[in-house]
């Protein structure tokens, strides 16, 4: 359940949220309590576009920027410093002076940080600790956004990256590594999980690729892409990649992502795989990386005719997989 925490304060009537306007919530996974939906003033914000379609499919109303203005903002605390510090003085500009502002998130993702930026501003937010983490709510006040930390990121010269995009300070080790490995595309190809277009540029040095898609769910990811990326080859497709119905191509290339949360779940590279399969054509290529510790041969052996494992190296293993079955 999302935002959790704030829940159980606005039951307990810790704090409550304003009777007009809109509550704004910050990037949610989950469902979300009846507490906020019974409100049904929500807009949440949200560019991961499994999430975003989930909540459209809900009725909520779903933007992929925050709005100019708020009555209330909930932000859900992320994994991502950077971006959390980003949500956290967008929600200071964007919402009406005394309007109340609410963090819910884990130790685990320096929600404690957060708190203490927000004491070094002047602020004396109110706080529930519960579950390993904290929700920590105050009211806002004209002027805060400047004197809270920037979500500052400093990316890979060269490239435009963004906050809480992957690797947004580097480029994957992984990534390079297939990369360099990457020989005779042609043809028709798509990147699934391109994020902000790094393998997708290596992809486009071969002269024989025709064209190539860029499958991304995050569209913070897919805006950087498009900057880094002026290759007329090249088309920006804001999709979850396990679902996508494109092609047929004739090579994949991807460095899948193996959670959404903290935990490993190899069951979603193992879906890009199979979409990969099935997206192919009959004699189509799909070019991998990853970790070497996750369980994907099977797998493949499961979707491909032929499977080769190109390299191992520096914790990573690449594999070309032909022909799909
Ligand atoms: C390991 S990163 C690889 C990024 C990029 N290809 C690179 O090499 O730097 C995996 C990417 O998959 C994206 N992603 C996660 N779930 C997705 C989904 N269901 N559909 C499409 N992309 C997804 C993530 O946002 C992330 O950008």
């Amino acid at each position: 359940m999302a935002f959790d925490r704030i829940s159980i304060a606005l039951s307990s009537g810790a704090f409550t949220l304003p009777s007009a306007g809109e509550i704004v919530l910050m990037r949610p996974t989950g469902p979300l309590p009846e507490v906020l939906t019974g409100t049904g003033r929500l807009c949440v914000v949200q560019s991961f576009r499994p999430a975003h379609d989930t909540y459209l499919g809900a009725g909520l109303r779903v933007v992929t920027e925050p709005p100019a203005k708020a009555a209330a903002t909930l932000i859900e605390i992320g994994r991502s410093r950077a971006l959390n510090r980003q949500m956290i003085r967008t929600a200071a500009a964007m919402t009406d002076p005394g309007g109340i502002i609410a963090l819910d998130g884990a130790k685990t993702d320096g929600v404690e940080g957060n708190l203490k930026s927000l004491r070094l501003a002047g602020i004396a937010p109110e706080t529930l600790p519960k579950a390993h983490g904290r929700a920590v709510w105050f009211a806002n006040q004209p002027g805060l956004a400047d004197d809270l930390p920037e979500g500052d990121i400093d990316p890979p010269e060269g490239f435009h990256t963004a906050p809480g995009v992957f690797s947004a300070e580097k480029i994957d080790a992984g990534s390079a590594l297939l990369g360099d490995h990457l020989t005779s595309l042609r043809g028709d190809g798509a990147d699934f999980g391109a994020g902000w277009g790094y393998l997708s540029q290596r992809v486009l040095e071969h002269e024989s690729v025709r064209s190539l898609d860029l499958i991304e769910a995050e569209k913070r990811s897919l805006d950087c892409a498009a900057r880094n990326i002026r290759d007329p080859r090249a088309h920006l497709i804001w999709a979850d990649a396990t679902a996508h119905q494109g092609g047929p191509y004739d090579f994949i290339v991807m460095n899948p992502p193996f959670h959404t949360s903290r935990r490993a779940e190899p069951a979603l590279g193992q879906a890009f795989i199979r979409n990969a399969a099935r997206c192919l054509t009959r004699k189509g290529a799909l070019w991998m990386v990853s970790n070497r510790q996750l369980p994907y041969e099977e797998t493949l052996s499961e979707c491909f005719q032929r499977v080769e494992r190109l390299a191992e190296q520096g914790g990573f293993k690449l594999f070309v997989a032909r022909a799909p079955r």
